[in-house]
């Protein structure tokens, strides 16, 4: 894939609170096209909160999400889903009451005949090494086979951007390597972009190339890992406070 400086995203001046809590409170950032970004940030700092603004899973007080010149902030969640922006939540949303290749059909705004879903869940269910559990109930499946699970799903409408809520908490190493490998795949053989929220250090600052720090709501710094890492307000906002 070309080096590009092009964004694929524009996030601007967002903001959403909940009753006294500004969970999001202005923030900016441009997500960098077809590279693997980070965002951190102390726990409560407004992370998930922002993804479920750019995705349409909460209605945003004030701001904009730019995508492809068009402003999607407020949009439906399977409008925005079906331009091209795919997610996974914390919280994984699998059904554990269906099989895995069943969970992999049961994206609903699918938009193309049953025959080529099928055949993209079985190509995605190979990807992400499922396809020996495609009869096995959600449920069955261990924390981190969810994760490998949801990530695929994720990936059924072929997006250009997919947006990983911390992807690694609780995943075992195995099926973490594994996981990133095929995060780093999507970027390099396929151009896609991909933003990371993650609290484990060694994903953020060993795979991402830009990574965004938010605390209270709002952006407080940006940059490559380096510069992070000994960035002061970085610093005082993961060990500064009492
Ligand atoms: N639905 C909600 N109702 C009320 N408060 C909320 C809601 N969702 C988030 N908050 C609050 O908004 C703030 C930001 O939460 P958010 O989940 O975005 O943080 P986060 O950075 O993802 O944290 P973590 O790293 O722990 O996942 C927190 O104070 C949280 O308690
Ligand atoms: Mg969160």
């Amino acid at each position: 894939m070309p080096e590009t400086d092009e964004i694929a995203l524009t996030v601007k001046n967002l903001k959403k609170h909940f009753g006294g809590i500004k969970a999001v409170d202005g923030c900016s950032f441009e997500i960098p096209k077809g590279k693997i970004s980070g965002l951190i940030g102390p726990n409560g700092s407004g992370k998930t909160t922002t993804f479920n603004l750019m995705t349409g899973v909460l209605e945003a007080d004030s701001g904009e999400v730019i995508y492809n010149g068009e402003n999607i902030v407020n949009l439906r969640p399977y409008r925005i889903f079906n331009k091209g922006i795919s997610r996974t939540f914390q919280i994984t949303r699998i059904y554990r009451e269906m099989t895995v290749f069943e969970n992999m059909l049961s994206v609903s705004s699918l938009r193309v005949p049953e025959r080529e879903a099928r055949a993209m869940a079985e190509h995605l269910m190979e990807f992400v090494t499922l396809t020996n559990l495609r009869g096995e109930y959600g449920g069955n499946l261990s924390y981190g086979q969810q994760k490998l699970l949801e990530f695929a799903r994720a990936l059924m409408t072929d997006p250009d951007i997919i947006l990983l809520d911390e992807p690694a908490a609780g995943v075992n190493r195995t099926l973490l390597r594994s996981l990133l490998d095929h995060i780093h795949y999507l970027q390099e053989e396929e151009g896609k972009t991909i933003v990371i929220v993650e609290h484990d250090m060694n994903v953020i600052m060993n795979h991402c190339e830009k990574i965004f720090v938010m605390d209270y709501g709002v952006k407080i710094a940006e940059g490559p890992p380096e510069e992070i890492q000994n960035d002061e307000n970085v610093i005082e906002a993961y060990f500064g406070r009492k």
